[in-house]
């Protein structure tokens, strides 16, 4: 099996060093050889792998007109042009396999649509959790059931800096820039703090679990940047984790339910003990049952194995997915939770009166409200809701916000339900 290789960043050189270590046993397993062909890069004087001697080209078309290649692998990121390389791959009839979250969550619908006129394969296994087995398993050992929800922690990125606040007692900010220098954590890490990431990879995932294709830019996303040590602590005293959930799920009207959230998690929840760059993906199926996908979301060997995993399927792949329809989605608004609210209020008297009213006004119970601490002239309270409307949570935020008693809303955290 020849294989173009496109890209031999981080995952590329991962690739090369499986191959070369595993070759004889992937042999016997595969009945033939996988021999990388050609590996296109763009930087002519970085310092590659001595396994890519010989191998390297800055032209795509050494690789795409090649008809001895029969596998590209696309290992580059970015929509454009790794795009326009993939669609000229399939059209070519050469199988594409990629680790390319942001082009499969775009445009995946359209990409399978091509391989299957192609009568070729595309496969993307590394584009969700990594190293993790979760887009073969959706697709072939879950596929008798009807997936009711699936509930993830899909960024190691923002994981790893969740863990490290609560357990070294750092602000977000600081625990970031640690992360930036252990490499945890781009240099511009937009994409995974303000949960985007995340969000292409859920909507790849609800595509999967429930046939219902999903722009990731339509799913409801928020980060973490905003959270602090002091929801960390106070979600610790209430008995919760803090951790970035990506949520999928279809409702009796057949409407998608998906967002990107931080969540308090009950500490007895098996996502609360999911620490540093590690991912975990619960999916609960009605014959199956609930089932837990855990391990490595990202990194040089565990995103290889899935990709040269990937490249050995081709060979006998089954295609069980056969298209699917456009999410109708349920606005966020009608979308239900309790809420951990943090604000900070000018410490006068009726301030507290004036907030709940406003609540209880919208028809939002609470559960608690604990006035946490004064700080000078100003209170810290912290209020936790029963489980209320989304839509008239945000109406009575905006009119807390605007109270004159009322500094700033620091924090709103969703919280697990019983
Ligand atoms: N890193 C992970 O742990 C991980 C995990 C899961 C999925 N992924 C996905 O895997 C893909 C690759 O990630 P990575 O971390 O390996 O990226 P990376 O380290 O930045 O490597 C990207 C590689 O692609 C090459 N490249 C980029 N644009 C190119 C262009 N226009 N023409 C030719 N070559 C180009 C780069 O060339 P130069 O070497 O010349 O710069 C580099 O070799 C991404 O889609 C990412 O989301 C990564």
């Amino acid at each position: 099996m020849k294989v173009g290789l496109m890209g031999l960043g981080t995952v590329g050189t991962g690739v090369v060093h499986l191959i070369d270590q595993n070759g004889e046993s992937i042999e016997k397993k595969l009945g033939e050889k996988i021999e990388i062909k050609k590996i296109l890069v763009k930087n002519p004087i970085k310092k590659r792998t001595p396994l890519a001697e010989g191998k390297i080209t800055f032209n795509p078309d050494d690789i795409l007109e090649d008809e001895e290649i029969d596998v590209i692998v696309e290992v580059m990121g970015k929509e454009h042009p790794a795009l326009e390389y993939i669609v000229k791959a399939l059209e070519k009839g050469k199988h594409v396999v990629t680790a390319n979250k942001e082009v499969i969550a775009k445009h995946g619908k359209e990409l399978i649509k091509l391989a299957r006129q192609n009568k070729v394969h595309l496969l993307y296994e590394a584009s969700v959790g990594g190293g993790i087995p979760i887009i073969r398993p959706l697709k072939q050992c879950l596929a008798a059931n009807k997936i009711y929800e699936i509930k993830g922690i899909l960024n190691g990125t923002t994981n790893y800096i969740l863990t490290e606040m609560k357990e070294k007692g750092l602000d977000f900010e600081e625990v970031l820039k640690n992360a930036q220098e252990k490499g945890y954590a781009e240099a511009d890490p937009t994409d995974d703090v303000e949960g985007f990431d995340a969000a292409r990879k859920l909507a790849i995932l609800c595509t999967l679990a429930f046939n219902k294709f999903i722009l990731p830019e339509k799913i409801y996303t928020k980060g973490i940047k905003f959270i602090s040590k002091s929801d960390i602590k106070y979600a610790q005293e209430l008995g919760y984790t803090i951790k970035l959930i990506a949520y999928g799920k279809v409702d009796e009207k057949d409407r998608l339910e998906a967002w990107v959230h931080p969540v308090m998690i009950k500490k007895d929840n098996p996502l609360s003990g999911v620490k540093g760059v590690f991912n975990a993906i619960l999916v609960d199926g009605n014959a199956v049952g609930e089932v837990m996908f855990y391990g490595q979301g990202a990194g040089m060997m565990p995103t290889a194995s899935a990709v040269v995993a990937d490249i050995m399927d081709v060979k006998n792949h089954i295609v069980i997915q056969n298209g699917c329809e456009e999410a109708e989605l349920l606005p966020i608004v009608d979308t239900v939770s309790k809420y951990y609210i943090r604000l900070i209020a000018f410490d006068r008297p009726g301030v507290m009166s004036k907030i709940t009213g406003i609540l209880g006004e919208k028809g939002i119970s609470l559960l608690s409200v604990v006035q946490k601490g004064v700080l000078g002239q100003t209170a810290e309270i912290v209020l936790i809701t029963h489980i209320a409307n989304t839509g008239k949570i945000f109406e009575a935020l905006k009119e807390i916000q605007n109270l004159q008693e009322v500094e700033s809303i620091e924090s709103v955290i969703r919280v697990e339900e019983e």
